[in-house]
């Protein structure tokens, strides 16, 4: 639906109001009416990246989820403010690991002797308490696009590699871009004691694997793939690598959001696209590619957009924006300074990557 006219024009008001002081950053799981306002769209690296790099503005208003603000806070300066506009948007694989839960896995990996050559990836979409965990003890943050080289330089540091919180990303980087096997892998299940595992498994592996997952991304499955392959035959199946492992193995292109951009830009009028990742995204690009020739569907029908993401519509944004041009900060996230200066270590690792 268009969106609604008044509250488009007071968007422009106040950000027109703020004018430099502002700068509004849009994950590429935003809805329209929000992606119209962003001053740029990115995967989560590269928001992450643009975050830092323009320490001139006062505001930061993240139209994305509570990570990601809050690493956005973690990478700005101090004077810096990062606003959420709507506080209730989570994720929730970021919730499958808590602090606590990630303590008690590292006295797991104590205990079995192996914590000494255990090297922490977090992937972004973890909490700031996670992220300073990973600064803590050696390791780094990774995102979508950079999963292989994190764990490359992991591989460099230590012998094994604990992968939080999201199970897929961890596995598929590992099997399908380093060709380990899925017996390198094991699954700690922080719900069970020691994980599940026993000292043995932990010491034979080379990957341990958080039990998390997107709920979106792991609701595409491999029927899907095969129903689509049957009905558009020809079709390219291209998904995101927080989906399950056979989901990713049938798949003919595997990358993060910004490299499905990147791939139906370079692709050739006349070809046909299947594309598991989230609906607001799929949509955009399908209309901004019909133009030229390519067909581009939702890999899975039943798979609906990112609840938390979508939290973020035009009223909370123009809420936020016209609080901020009144000089009131409302949702700002501010993560504590000594986690933030533990967690600032990890990203940093990840942003000097090669
Ligand atoms: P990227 O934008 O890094 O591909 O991440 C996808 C995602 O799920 C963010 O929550
Ligand atoms: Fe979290 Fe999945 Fe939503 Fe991304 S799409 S914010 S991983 S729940």
């Amino acid at each position: 639906a268009p969106s609604d006219p008044d509250l488009v024009e007071r968007a422009r008001a106040a950000k027109a109001k703020l004018g430099d002081k502002v700068f509004v950053l849009g994950h590429h799981y935003q809805r329209d009416e929000v992606i119209e306002f962003a001053d740029v769209t990115g995967d989560s690296f590269k928001l992450a990246r643009d975050a830092a790099a323009r320490p001139d503005a006062e505001y930061i208003v993240f139209c994305g989820v509570h990570f990601m603000a809050e690493s956005a806070d973690i990478l700005t300066t101090a004077d810096q403010q990062v606003v959420l506009p709507d506080l209730a948007a989570g994720c929730s694989m970021a919730d499958m690991a808590t602090a606590e839960q990630v303590a008690e896995c590292w006295d797991v990996l104590t205990e079995a002797g192996v914590a000494d050559v255990t090297v922490p990836v977090s992937y972004m979409n973890s909490s700031a308490d996670i992220k300073a965990f990973t600064g803590k003890h050696g390791g780094t943050i990774c995102t979508s696009s950079n999963a292989e080289r994190a764990l490359n330089w992991a591989f460099e540091q230590g012998e094994k590699v604990l992968f939080l919180p999201d199970q897929h990303l961890g596995r598929n980087t590992a099997v399908r871009d380093m060709g380990m096997s899925l017996d390198d892998c094991v699954l700690y299940n922080p719900h069970k004691p020691n994980g599940g595992l026993t000292a043995e498994e932990l010491r034979g592996a080379k990957m341990i694997l958080w039990r998390g997952h997107c709920s979106v991304h792991g609701r595409f499955s491999l029927e899907s793939v095969r129903d689509v392959r049957e009905r558009i035959p020809g079709v390219n199946v291209l998904v995101h690598p927080e989906c399950r492992h056979e989901v990713v193995a049938a798949a003919d292109y595997v990358g993060s959001t910004e490299y499905i951009i990147k791939t139906l830009e370079a692709a050739p009028a006349g070809s046909k696209w299947a594309i598991g990742t989230e609906l607001n995204l799929v949509r955009r690009l399908a209309n901004r590619f019909a133009g030229e020739g390519k067909e581009i569907v939702f890999l899975d029908k039943t798979v609906c957009f990112c609840s938390t993401m979508n939290r973020i519509d035009l009223p909370h944004l123009v809420w936020a924006l016209e609080s901020l041009a009144e000089g009131k900060v409302v949702n700002r996230i501010e993560v504590d300074p000594e986690v933030a200066s533990f967690s600032k270590l990890a990203l940093e690792r990840m942003l000097a990557l090669p």
